[in-house]
């Protein structure tokens, strides 16, 4: 039992840094349907087209530009000359976790 045990928590501090990944990815996922980014954005095809399509982001956009756009959006429609209406919306106010859910989700659209 004890030996069962052992090897339990070996493997679960084995969990590689991908599968990570991969839950924060999920998580993002279900934040954006949750949100409802898509009022303002298309993605695959769905979605309102007051923002830009997220379709390839990832490609795009440094992780950390995604994250300034969710953080400080203002300060990003200055920088990139947006003039879109309605502008982005501020997310500073969720949670860091949920934010770097929301940045890796985005980040892994390429
Ligand atoms: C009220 C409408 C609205 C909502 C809701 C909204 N956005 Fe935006 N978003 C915008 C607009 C407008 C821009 C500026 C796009 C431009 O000018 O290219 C933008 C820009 C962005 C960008 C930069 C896009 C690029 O291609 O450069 C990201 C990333 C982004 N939004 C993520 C999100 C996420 C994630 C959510 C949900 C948590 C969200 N947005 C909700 C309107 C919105």
């Amino acid at each position: 039992m004890k030996i069962l045990s052992l090897s339990l928590l070996a493997a679960a501090l084995a969990v590689p840094a991908a599968a990570q990944d991969a839950a924060q990815v999920k998580r993002g996922f279900e934040l954006y349907k949750q949100k409802n980014c898509q009022m303002c954005h298309q993605l695959g095809g769905q979605g309102n087209r007051t923002g830009t399509a997220h379709d390839g982001v990832g490609a795009r956009l440094e992780p950390e530009e995604i994250r300034q756009w969710l953080v400080d959006p203002r300060a990003m429609a200055q920088k990139t000359g947006s003039t879109k209406k309605p502008p982005m919306i501020p997310y500073k106010h969720l949670p860091k976790a949920d934010l770097d859910a929301l940045v890796a989700y985005l980040s892994s659209l390429k």
